[in-house]
């Protein structure tokens, strides 16, 4: 017997009695907003037929959009092949396929792929490898790991430590001890008095001075977004990777580059590093490599992170059922294919002057701090009164976010990221095929969502 589907008034209120939403209040599984059934391209459409323009790509992860037929095929004769093997003790094609495909596409010698389900998965894997290595190479004391205030690194226990966005982590302490946080490059940046032209050094020397009084022989790893995304994309100012990388090679520390968001064409390059010229010990990713259609998430490790791995005294002792899932490999390669054929790394590094220029009006709004970003990744950040240098206050903040601009956002067509994790900002990060027509649609309703925000706030006053 086929189950029927739910009609479709049945949704909502079956939503709200039994699906529990991330990060969302129960009750608010879907979070007042939409139940998305359907994508096309840029576009996807709800359950009453209503078209939104995917801002987001849906978490920062559809690159190549939504309906390609090649990923459908992909998917389907992956199953009707080989629908599930473990990669514990075994392989599969598809992900030697993909493990040698993504070996060649990266930067430097990262020659060894570790798959895993997503991004949190590839953060844990990351900092787990971290410590075994340090293990390995009999430095012991080794099991520090350094990020920044406010970055998102994922939810599981070892990732949530490395997150640095106090919300999240408070309902789960004690965490993994050792996780130290410095000042990211935004703050940084605005309490800095010093020459502008050291800026990315100093920015950077924050994290040799956490490692010095850490005591360097006990730090492993750093991790570092390219742009970090939470607080609203912090493009770090120039020369801030370059002497992070000097400081890891002195203290003999990993640089872990977090590109869960940042890799597969985001910032017009495969990888985030790459587009902000450094080289990193690992890379995390996950979201783009499938444009999200299977869940997948790749870390890329180094010759010389792999090295003590090498005999089957030292294995690696981390593993997951669903890791280097074939369909989802299969999935990656038809996503690479499409990357690649479609021309999106240029069609990004073209097109990213269009959007920001699109973008660029909206600082003109009194609400409007800065528009920042990169590539294809941008953040527009709120304050009371930008003139008078005013600040919202976290309710304020709260109110403004949630109680009205993500809202009308969606009401207005558009689905994107309205966050008050720092100041409040709006976010963009569209699939890698939009083109001017979107850029002009996202800044035209952001333009109106953002007046009527001011309207309001000077009745509410
Ligand atoms: C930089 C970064 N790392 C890790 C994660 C966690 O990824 P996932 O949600 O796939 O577990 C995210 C998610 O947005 C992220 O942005």
């Amino acid at each position: 017997m086929v189950h029927a589907p739910l009609p479709n008034d049945q949704l909502e209120p079956k939503a709200e009695r039994h699906l529990w939403g991330h990060f969302s209040s129960l009750g608010h599984s879907v979070d007042g907003t939409s139940i998305i059934e359907r994508g096309e391209g840029c576009y996807v459409w709800d359950n009453h037929g209503k078209q939104y323009l995917d801002g987001l790509a849906g978490l920062y992860t559809t690159q190549v959009g939504y309906g390609r037929p090649e990923l459908a095929k992909a998917a389907g004769d992956q199953t009707a092949q080989l629908g599930f093997f473990p990669i514990w003790t075994y392989a599969h094609p598809k992900a030697v396929e993909l493990a040698a495909r993504l070996a060649d596409l990266s930067p430097g010698n990262l020659n060894r792929v570790f798959f895993t389900s997503g991004g949190s998965e590839a953060v844990e894997s990351a900092f787990k490898l971290a410590r075994q290595y340090f293990h390995e190479i009999g430095e012991h004391d080794r099991y520090k790991v350094i990020s920044r205030n406010l970055a998102y690194h994922g939810t599981t226990m070892g990732a949530l430590s490395i997150t640095g966005l106090e919300f999240a982590k408070t309902p789960f302490e004690p965490l993994v001890p050792g996780a130290l946080k410095v000042d990211n490059t935004l703050d940084f940046a605005r309490a800095y008095d010093g020459d502008p032209d050291l800026l990315g050094v100093a920015a950077a020397n924050q994290i040799e001075q956490c490692i010095l009084d850490a005591g360097p022989e006990t730090v492993a790893a750093v991790f570092l977004e390219p742009v970090q995304n939470a607080g609203g994309c912090f493009v770090p100012p120039d020369g801030y990777f370059a002497r992070v990388r000097e400081i890891c090679d002195q203290y003999g520390v990993l640089l872990v580059s977090d590109e869960v968001i940042c890799a597969y064409g985001r910032l017009g390059e495969m990888f985030g590093s790459q587009a902000l010229d450094y080289q990193a010990d690992i890379i995390t990713t996950a979201k783009g490599l499938t444009s999200g259609h299977s869940p997948l998430g790749a870390v890329l490790v180094s010759d010389k992170v792999a090295e003590p791995f090498a005999d089957t005294d030292h294995v690696f002792q981390h593993g997951f059922t669903f890791a280097g899932h074939p369909v989802s490999c299969a999935v990656a390669l038809a996503n690479l294919d499409i990357i690649e054929d479609d021309n999106l790394l240029a069609h990004v590094r073209t097109n990213a002057s269009t959007f920001i220029d699109a973008l660029a009006p909206l600082a003109d709004l009194p609400i409007v701090s800065e528009v920042r970003g990169m590539g294809y990744f941008y953040g527009i950040e709120l304050m009371k009164d930008v003139d008078n240098g005013v600040f919202f206050s976290d309710d304020e903040a709260q109110e403004l976010i949630r109680g009205f601009l993500s809202l009308r956002l969606a009401d207005l067509g558009l689905l994107c990221r309205a966050d008050a994790r720092g100041e409040p900002v709006i976010q963009l990060s569209p699939p890698l095929i939009a083109g001017p027509d979107e850029f002009d649609f996202m800044a035209s309703v952001i333009q109106q969502a953002l007046t009527e925000a001011m309207a309001r706030m000077s009745t509410v006053a």
